[in-house]
């Protein structure tokens, strides 16, 4: 079943129960497609639309254990994962989130039985198959980023078919890490600059903060603002190392089969909860750059346009 059918995501999203709920003159109630139950209505009435992070990244754990629970093979679990995966892409994309980035494989999962890893791709070759129409006609541009030529050809070939696509789509970047590491990823930075360097004869070349974020796979995306982790594991996982340096972290015990649209809100509820600092002084200190908003704004756009600085 295609549970992200092939529509638009511009709709009004109409809430059940919405006179029983309290009102919040003030905040701006954020749109969405799929009548919420009153759960997602309440939290929704809770978001402030203007301060979502412009990038959330997603360590996907726990689909072994929720099939585990289920006395159902593991791979249950990646299937249920896809589900998941599918609820919070078109969550995202109602939301207008400009980025969102899911963990769909690490350098570290080759370690895993040839028949799971085997199972993995044709999941993510499928899931291609049946979702590009939606993601396309959602205006939502698809980018893989990771080693992709370790990847089996078949694989290969449908992610490059999807990037195609959806090139010139302007919505909301759906960024699939895929055979990715963190550190790889910064030893293929430094490589790519070291080989710029040295073909422009450049021997006084030395690298700079604003140099090596160009020559990450994410060159040209924003920062994630927000990391989230399910199944309550406390670990980066070698993850968008370089760029989750001022990221907020949410943990949650929910393991990812289970991380519906409202966990997300959730999540998105104590995003917003959170003061962003960037090493500076909070807002009761606002200094002469104008407090912490400020200076967050001054880093979000910092870094779109490539620079780092610390606010
Ligand atoms: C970790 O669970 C999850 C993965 C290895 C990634 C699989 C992700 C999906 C199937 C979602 C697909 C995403 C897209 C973009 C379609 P685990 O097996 O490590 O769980 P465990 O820690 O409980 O064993």
């Amino acid at each position: 079943m295609c549970y992200f059918r092939e529509r638009a995501f511009t709709e009004p999203f109409p809430v059940k129960n919405k006179s029983n709920l309290p009102s919040r003159s003030g905040t701006s109630a954020i749109p969405l497609l799929k009548t919420a139950g009153r759960e997602e209505a309440e939290l929704l009435e809770k978001l402030d639309s203007q301060r979502l992070p412009n990038h959330i990244a997603a360590i996907m754990d726990g689909n072994g254990r929720w099939a585990q629970k289920r006395h159902l093979p593991r791979v249950a679990g990646h299937r249920a994962g896809v589900k998941a995966a599918r609820e919070i892409i078109e969550t995202c994309a109602r939301l207008h989130i400009p980025c969102l980035t899911l963990y769909a494989f690490s350098q570290e999962n080759w370690r895993r039985p040839q028949a799971e890893v085997d199972f993995l791709m044709r999941l993510l070759r499928e899931y291609l198959k049946r979702e590009l129409p939606a993601i396309h006609k959602n205006n939502i541009r698809l980018l893989v980023i990771g080693r992709s030529e370790d990847l089996p050809e078949a694989v290969r070939a449908d992610i490059a078919d999807a990037m195609r696509v959806t090139a010139a789509n302007t919505g909301m970047k759906l960024v699939v890490a895929l055979n990715y590491g963190g550190r790889a990823e910064l030893a293929d930075a430094f490589n790519a600059l070291l080989d710029r360097a040295r073909s422009n004869g450049m021997q006084d070349f030395r690298a700079d903060e604003q140099a090596i974020s160009e020559h990450l796979y994410t060159a040209g995306l924003p920062d994630p603002d927000l990391l989230i982790r399910t199944s309550g594991e406390m670990r980066v996982s070698n993850f968008l190392l370089w760029q989750i340096a001022y990221a907020e972290i949410y943990v949650t015990e929910t393991l990812w089969p289970d991380f519906s649209r409202a966990r997300l809100l959730e999540a998105l509820v104590d995003f917003q909860k959170r003061e962003r600092r960037y090493g500076g002084l909070g807002s009761p200190h606002a200094d002469a750059a104008g407090g912490d908003r400020a200076a967050g704004d001054e880093r979000t756009k910092s870094h779109s346009a490539g620079r780092n600085s610390r606010g």
